[in-house]
């Protein structure tokens, strides 16, 4: 797991003043375009969730990078996935949430009976900052009436604080 995180690390591309003044942006997609990278880093997820004994029925992808990674986790763990949008997405039921976050805000939304009750979930993004998208992806997975075993990203801000906000357990492969 720490060698594949170092790897990712080296691969990201940092951008400043992207979206908007004074950010630091950290592009993951390099780490896409690369097949090793991408399964390295699903295997160093699922080996986690296998350390830790946690049982996965669904893998919660939040859009858009959260999609991608989490769907690599879910093909690798052998789980479902689930997305959570960005409102006006998704047709059907629907639970939402609003959220503000490091840039802006926005509403997240999920198909609400898109699991049966009770299963459990890792709900996954690329990079947990303050912890505002995270939240609400929370709110409406729960929601759905499903039990959060963790919260996972490739990589965690640790000053702006995300993981207190959030009321599960966190995993992250990369701290800054
Ligand atoms: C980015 C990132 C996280 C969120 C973290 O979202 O992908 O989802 O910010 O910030 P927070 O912890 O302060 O909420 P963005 O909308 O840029 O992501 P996308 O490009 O994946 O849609």
């Amino acid at each position: 797991i720490e060698l594949i995180s170092r790897e990712i690390n080296g691969a990201l591309e940092q951008y400043f003043d992207f979206p908007r003044k004074g950010v630091l942006y950290e592009d993951f997609l390099p780490v896409f375009r690369s097949s090793r990278l991408c399964k390295g880093m699903a295997r160093a997820f699922a080996k986690h969730i296998e350390q830790r004994g946690l049982k996965v029925d669904y893998v919660v992808g939040l859009e858009a990078k959260g999609f991608l990674i989490g769907l690599a986790i879910a093909l690798e763990i052998g789980a479902g996935f689930v997305p959570v949008r960005k409102q006006g997405k998704l047709p059907g039921k629907l639970a939402s949430a609003p959220y503000k976050k490091e840039y802006g805000s926005d509403i997240f939304e999920i198909q609400i009976d898109c699991m049966p009750k009770g299963s459990n979930v890792v709900v996954v993004d690329d990079v947990l900052a303050t912890g505002g998208s995270a939240g609400a992806a929370g709110k409406v997975v729960e929601a759905c009436g499903v039990n959060i075993v963790e919260f996972q990203f490739v990589m965690e801000i640790v000053e702006l604080g995300g993981a207190k906000v959030l009321g599960s357990p966190t995993f992250s492969l990369l701290k800054r």
